[in-house]
C-alpha cells in the first residue's frame, strides 16, 4: 500500500481528534559492561549456553551510585534536547519502571526535581516490560484528550538490584538502561504520528513472574532477605510461551485498529527478552526477522528500558524513512502486553 494511503487509512481508522506525535526520543545505557565470559566467572554458566538459548552475549550495570532516576534524567534530556522541548513546558512526566529509586515518592517525582519540570504531574507506572508501552498509551491519552500538551514517557531499570546473582537461571538475563519519548499535539502534520496502542493484561498468571517480597504481602524482614525474597523469579519455560501469544495477538490488534496488516510495516521494535521468542513472533507474524530492531545481544532484558531504548537507537539510526510504519510490541510480568503503531 502507499505511503500516503496508509497515512489517510490509519488517521480514519484511528479517528485522531487531535493527533499525537513522537516530538524526540533519547536514551541512556550505563558504562560497565558485563559480558557473558563476566557471568562465567560468578555462576555456573558458559557463553555459549547465553548465546543459543538467549542471544544475549552483554548487558549493561549500572553503578552503585546510579539509580533509576538517574537513569531516568539522562535519557529525558537527550530527548527533550531532540523535541526541542524545555522541561518547563512539560506538563506530565511518566516513569515506567519495576525498580523504583523508593516505594516513595514515585520516580517520576525525582526525575522532575532534576529536569526543573515545575508544572508536570508525576507518577510511576508499574507495567514490568511492558510499562513504556503502557506509558505511551496513558501520555497518548492525556495529549490527544487535550488535558496535557507535552508528556514525557519513560522506560527506564536498574534491574540489577532486584537481580539474584547466585540464581544461573535469572541472572544472565537482565540489564539496566533507559530510553525517553515526549508526546505533544501533531496539528501542523509534522509526522511521527503515535497512531494507536493496545494493552492488556492477565493478573491470573502472576505467580509466573514476580518479586516477591519487600510489598505489603511480605514486607522486608531478615526471613525475606535470607530467603532472597526480593529477587526477581521467573518460570522461564511458561512465561516463554505466554510471551510469544500474547505478543503475535497484541501486534495484530493494534495493526487491525489502524487498518493495516503486517505486510505494511517496515520496522518492529520487539520487547528484548530472549532471541528465541523474537524469531517465534517474526515467524507466527511473517515480517521477515530483516524489519526487526535489536539490540538483546548488547543490552539484555531491560524491562521497561528494552523497547524505550531500541526504539530510540533505530530511530537515531537514519534507518527509518519518513512514512515508515513502525511496530513495538511488548510482553511482561503481570502480565502484561501491548503495542503500538507509530507511522514516521
Ligand atoms: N547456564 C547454563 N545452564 C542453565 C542456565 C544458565 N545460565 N540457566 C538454566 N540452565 C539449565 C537449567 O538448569 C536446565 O537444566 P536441566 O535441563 O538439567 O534441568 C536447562 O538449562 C534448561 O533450562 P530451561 O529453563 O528449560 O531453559 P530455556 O530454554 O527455557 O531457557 C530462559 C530459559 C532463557 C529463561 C527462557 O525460558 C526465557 O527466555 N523465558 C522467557 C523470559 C521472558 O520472556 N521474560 C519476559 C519478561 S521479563 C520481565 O518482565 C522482567
Amino acid at each position: 500500500m502507499k505511503k500516503a494511503e496508509q497515512r489517510r487509512i490509519v488517521e480514519a481508522a484511528a479517528g485522531l481528534d487531535r493527533p499525537v506525535r513522537i516530538a524526540g526520543t533519547g536514551s541512556y545505557l550505563p558504562e560497565r559492561v558485563l559480558s557473558n565470559a563476566d557471568l562465567e566467572k560468578m555462576v555456573d554458566t558458559t557463553d555459549e549456553w547465553i548465546v543459543t538459548r538467549t542471544g544475549i552475549r552483554e548487558r549493561r550495570i549500572a553503578s552503585e551510585k546510579e539509580a533509576t532516576s538517574d537513569l531516568s534524567t539522562a535519557a529525558a534530556k537527550r530527548a527533550l534536547k531532540q523535541a526541542g522541548v524545555a522541561a518547563e513546558d512539560l506538563d506530565g512526566i511518566v516513569v515506567a519502571t519495576m525498580t523504583p529509586d523508593m516505594v516513595m515518592p514515585n520516580t517520576g517525582c525525582l526525575v522532575q526535581d532534576r529536569l526543573g519540570a515545575r508544572k508536570a504531574a508525576c507518577f510511576g507506572l508499574e507495567a514490568a516490560c511492558s510499562g513504556f508501552t503502557y506509558g505511551l498509551e496513558i501520555g497518548r491519552q492525556f495529549v490527544r484528550s487535550g488535558a496535557m500538551d507535552h508528556v514525557l514517557v519513560i522506560g527506564a531499570e536498574k534491574l540489577s538490584s532486584f537481580t539474584d546473582w547466585q540464581d544461573r537461571s535469572t541472572c544472565v538475563l537482565f540489564g539496566d538502561g533507559a530510553g525517553a519519548a515526549v508526546l505533544a499535539p501533531d496539528q501542523d502534520g509534522a509526522g511521527h504520528r503515535l497512531i494507536t496502542t493496545v494493552i492488556g493484561a492477565n493478573g491470573g498468571l502472576a505467580d509466573l513472574l514476580k518479586v516477591p517480597g519487600g510489598g505489603s504481602r511480605r514486607p522486608a524482614s531478615a526471613e525475606t532477605v535470607h530467603e532472597r525474597q526480593h529477587f526477581i523469579k521467573m518460570a522461564g519455560r511458561e512465561v516463554f510461551k505466554y510471551a510469544v501469544t500474547e505478543m503475535c495477538n497484541a501486534g495484530r490488534d493494534a495493526l487491525k485498529r489502524c487498518g493495516l496488516t503486517t505486510e505494511d510495516v517496515d520496522w518492529v521494535v520487539p520487547h528484548q527478552a530472549n532471541i528465541r521468542i523474537i524469531q517465534a513472533v517474526a515467524e507466527r507474524l511473517k515480517v521477515g526477522l530483516e524489519k526487526w530492531y535489536l539490540n538483546i545481544d548488547r543490552c539484555g532484558n531491560m524491562s521497561a528500558a528494552s523497547v524505550a531504548v531500541a526504539f530510540d537507537e533505530l530511530v537515531r539510526s537514519g534507518r527509518v524513512q519518513s512514512g515508515d510504519i513502525l511496530l513495538m510490541i511488548v510482553f511482561g510480568g503481570g502480565f502484561t502486553w501491548g503495542a503500538s503503531v507509530v507511522q514516521w
